[in-house]
């Protein structure tokens, strides 16, 4: 049980075996980030790595491509190598292109390959709404009516969506799979090793967005045939807004066309000869399209060497430690309040996020932000707090708990309107 003092909370953070990374971190005086596994804040690591890279370019101009601290040709493939370990696979099954929403349109014009009564692409209803926009726009495409070929697997609760119900609606008429690897809302992680064998053992292909797992936890999508993937590195990974994102194909499909193909995708010592017959690249580089959007990768760089030296499962580990220091604290102090834990309890079910309820979400989180902590909220009720590993101490946690449960007290967020803002 945790004592609710402050002086628990600081002897927590000398214990932190990841303390030292915090002062690598920009933070705000005066501000507590609770907003990383939305954007993730600038590292000095990544600031230097972009600083170089615009050198790079003020000093080599076009020669930047290949010369310079950090070459811009094989740069998507330099980062890919650095991700690898981070989702579980190997460098030439990773490749650092895209967004998520692009990248999820790749994936989907190249893995959707409706045959016969197998039409349908198997999705579920908590899902991001980007994927669903994406999937139902691949389907039209194709000439298949979204309403009847897009199936969204029910949530039971509206927070999480059971590997049952998912694995029932594996029917013999879908012929792709695509889940979060954690519900955005909920923090939820979904089953990847058991849905995956599931889909296989029903000739199904599997892709998963990883936007809210890369970077906060461990994966093994090689090991688990996960077919494929896609993420973003602005988030835990802390990348920078817009930051490039990224994706991962098993080498099982390598020389698989891409369903979207650019000249970027071409095999590296080809794609000069400007032929108009494309030769793929011979690993996932093939579902790169265009040039690559250099300035937005550069700060991967310094970032990534970070969780190379913080480790993936020190991440993990302090991530969840934090995280239910959290929850105790809000069970603790909050519970004559109104507040519901909205995320699963369970260490292998939970992400990087405590989803925490409320029917005055929205005016709450506005008052958090008059009171310098910055959550975010996701419509209609939900107030995402984020303590980060590498940067988030106890003593800001205990301090937001504190700084929440005044706010509640007082009923400080009456004063505020009761709707969103135009960004959450
Ligand atoms: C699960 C998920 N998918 C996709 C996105 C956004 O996609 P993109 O990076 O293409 O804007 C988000 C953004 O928050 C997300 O949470």
């Amino acid at each position: 049980m945790v004592a609710p003092t402050v002086e628990y909370a600081r002897k927590l953070d000398k214990e932190d075996s990841l303390r030292r990374f915090r002062e690598e971190f920009y933070l705000n005086p005066g501000s507590i980030y609770m907003d990383g596994n939305s954007l993730g804040l600038l590292s000095k690591r990544a600031e230097r790595t972009l600083r170089e890279s615009l050198d790079d370019w003020k000093e080599h101009g076009i020669d930047g491509w290949t010369k310079g601290k950090h070459p811009w040709f094989d740069l998507s493939k330099r980062l890919a190598g650095l991700l690898a370990p981070l989702v579980g696979a190997s460098a030439e099954e990773v490749i650092v292109t895209g967004s998520t929403t692009v990248n999820l349109h790749q994936l989907a014009a190249t893995f959707y390959q409706p045959q016969g009564k197998r039409t349908k692409i198997l999705a579920d209803e908590l899902n991001f709404p980007t994927d669903i926009y994406a999937l139902k726009s691949q389907l039209h495409m194709r000439g298949y009516n979204p309403d009847e070929h897009l199936i969204r697997v029910k949530s039971r609760d509206g927070r999480v969506i059971e590997e049952e119900d998912i694995i029932e609606a594996m029917t013999d008429e879908v012929a792709l799979v695509v889940l979060p690897t954690v519900q955005y809302r909920s923090g939820q992680i979904l089953d990847m090793k058991r849905l995956t064998e599931e889909a296989h053992k029903r000739g199904i292909l599997i892709g998963f967005d990883g936007c809210h797992s890369v970077g906060a936890i461990p994966h093994a999508f090689s090991e688990w045939n996960v077919d494929f993937a896609y993420w973003c590195n602005y988030k835990y990974l802390n990348g920078g807004p817009g930051s490039v994102g990224g994706l991962y194909v098993n080498r099982k499909h390598f020389g698989k066309n891409p369903g979207l193909a650019g000249w970027f995708g071409s095999r590296p010592d080809k794609q000069f000869d400007l032929e108009h017959a494309f030769t793929a690249a011979e690993d996932a580089g093939a579902y790169q399209i265009g040039t690559p959007h250099v300035l937005s990768m550069a700060p991967l760089l310094g970032s990534l060497e970070i969780f190379a030296e913080a480790g993936i499962e020190n991440i993990r580990k302090k991530s969840l430690e934090i995280n239910q220091y959290l929850m105790e604290l809000i069970e603790g102090e909050l519970a004559d309040f109104g507040f519901e834990i909205g995320n699963p309890l369970e260490d292998a079910r939970r992400g990087g996020h405590v989803c925490l309820e409320h029917p005055e979400a929205v005016r709450i989180c506005k008052a958090l932000k008059e009171n310098g902590i910055i959550p975010d909220f996701r419509a209609p009720n939900v107030i995402r707090l984020a303590p980060i590993a590498l940067y988030t101490s106890y003593e800001d946690v205990w301090n937001v708990v504190w700084i929440l449960k005044e706010i509640m007290v007082e009923k400080q967020y009456e004063k505020f309107a009761k709707e969103r803002e135009i960004v959450a």
